[in-house]
Parts: C-alpha cells; sequence; structure tokens
C-alpha cells in the first residue's frame, strides 16, 4: 500500500493506474462500516483508493472538529490488512487554498433536515468531494446509506455536474444490539449507548408497523417518538429517495430518518423502505 500526502504524488500514481478505480473518501476513525465500503471496492475494481481527511469545511463553529477521533497509526493497518493500493492523507493547506472558488449544495435537499440543523454543512462536502473526485478520477465512488441525505446529495453532484463516475450506495452496518456504527459513538459512556440503542429500535418499530400494513407516516412518527423519550429527538423524519415529506409510505420509495443528541453526542440513523 502506497501511502500518499501530496497532490502531485497523487496524480502520478493516478496517471500510471490502468482499469477501474474504487474510491473510499473517509475522516478515519475506520470502523466496520468503512470496512464495508473499502472490501465492496475491493470487490468491483482493480484498483482501490482510501482517502482520509477530517474536512474543516463542513464542520459549523461549536461542533467536534477539534476532539473529532484521529486514529492515523490505526486506520493505516485497517487499510493495508483489506487490500487498499493507495491511501491518501492530506493535510488542511494541502486541500485548500485561500479565496477559493465555492460549490454549493442543492438549495433544497441541502438545508433541509440535517442542512437545517447544519447549515453549511453539505457545501463543505460536496467542495472536498469534488476536489477528491478530481484528484483520484474513480470509476466508483462508494458511500454509507447511513449518511442518507449526504449519499443523495453526492448522487446529485455526480449527475449535475456530468461526472464520469457511479455512486455506489453500501448499507449501514450495525453492531449485534442495533447500533448503527459511527466514528462518533467513540462519544458516547456506556449509559448513553444503553439510551442511543432506542434509535434504532424505533425505526425497528417502523418497519413492523410497515409491515403490519401500517403505511400513515403520522401514526408511525408517534409511535417512534414514543420509544425515544430518554433522548432528544432533534426530527423524525419520512421522505420519499429525493427527501420530498410524505404522507402515507410508499414502498420501495422511503427512507426514515431519525437525528438525536444522546449527551453531547449528535447520531443520526435511517431505515430503506
Ligand atoms: O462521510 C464522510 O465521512 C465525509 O462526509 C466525507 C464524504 C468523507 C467528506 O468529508
Amino acid at each position: 500500500m502506497q501511502i500518499i500526502r501530496d497532490i502531485e504524488g497523487l496524480q502520478a500514481v493516478r496517471k500510471g493506474l490502468q482499469g477501474s478505480v474504487g474510491f473510499v473518501p473517509t475522516m478515519g476513525a475506520l470502523h466496520h462500516g468503512h470496512l464495508s465500503l473499502i472490501q465492496k471496492a475491493r470487490a468491483e475494481n482493480d484498483h482501490v483508493i482510501v482517502s482520509i481527511f477530517v474536512n474543516p469545511t463542513q464542520f459549523l463553529p461549536g461542533e467536534d472538529l477539534d476532539k473529532y477521533p484521529r486514529r492515523e497509526e490505526a486506520d493505516r493497518k485497517i487499510c493495508e490488512l483489506a487490500g487498499v493500493d493507495i491511501l491518501f492523507m492530506p493535510d488542511v493547506s494541502t486541500m485548500y487554498h485561500k479565496d477559493e472558488v465555492k460549490l454549493k449544495a442543492p438549495a433544497y435537499l441541502g438545508y433541509i433536515l440535517e442542512g437545517h440543523r447544519r447549515p453549511g454543512h453539505f457545501d463543505g462536502v460536496v467542495q472536498v468531494v469534488m476536489k477528491l473526485f478530481n484528484l483520484t478520477q474513480p470509476t466508483r465512488a462508494y458511500f454509507g446509506k447511513k449518511d442518507a441525505q449526504q449519499l443523495r446529495i453526492l448522487q446529485k453532484m455526480a449527475e449535475d455536474f456530468f461526472l464520469p463516475l457511479e455512486i455506489v450506495p453500501v448499507d449501514t452496518v450495525r453492531e449485534d444490539d442495533g447500533l448503527a456504527l459511527s466514528s462518533r459513538n467513540v462519544y458516547l459512556s456506556d449509559e448513553e449507548r444503553q439510551k442511543a440503542l432506542s434509535i434504532s429500535k424505533s425505526l425497528k418499530r417502523a418497519s413492523r408497523l410497515i409491515m403490519a400494513g401500517e403505511l400513515n407516516v403520522e401514526t408511525i412518527k408517534r409511535e417512534m417518538m414514543e420509544m425515544m423519550q430518554a433522548i432528544d429527538v432533534e426530527y423524525v423524519a419520512i421522505v420519499d429517495r429525493d427527501f420530498h415529506p410524505l404522507e402515507k409510505v410508499q414502498i420501495k420509495n422511503t427512507i426514515i430518518l431519525v437525528a438525536a443528541r444522546v449527551g453531547e453526542t449528535r447520531l443520526i440513523d435511517n431505515l430503506w423502505i
């Protein structure tokens, strides 16, 4: 595995790659969720590039940029064992210039739900992912369905800018007890972790209700909220795949999204119907 930290080095190596390239952008603190992205990229491509870059432009003032977990050595080993060919680990001054040309997330999709709670977050995501796509020129890029809104925005960016690549959605990986894997789970105390389980339990409840024929969104939301009384729920949203609110669940065209604070930690999870 080659570790590259500079732009020229990455561009030179990318030029020499023949065949398909799978790209997995990450912010590090890699867990099994990332590993499943990397494994899929490995299975479907001739070459695999992973980037680790804690992107400052997608953090709002007061968010956890400074305390975001950084585990370079462990991440490097995980990538090596997973068969990654190139690990790109730039620093901030490598990725960003002064007074840059800026991309903006879509006015609707970029500013509802996560974008409403974290205004400007998705602007930072599209800015950095476009840079990373231009550098790595992937055939396929892999993103987790846990960040459903990010995934949709990046699919739209690829469509809107005619990018010659495929965005591949990958299922959320969960702990045995249902907690969705996230780099931010390390912030949770044991007690908070137990409380956080109510998020995935509420999604399971929603799934059971839908399987039993309940399609009314307000009823499903109410039942979910009842299960999450011990945590600070920011939103429960039931939307179609383009993130328009629904009154009735549409089978194969619905995402149920939850964002909640457990103690100081903000968690998101979702269920695709
Ligand atoms: O999902 C993430 O980890 C980040 O938002 C991404 C896509 C690596 C961009 O910084």
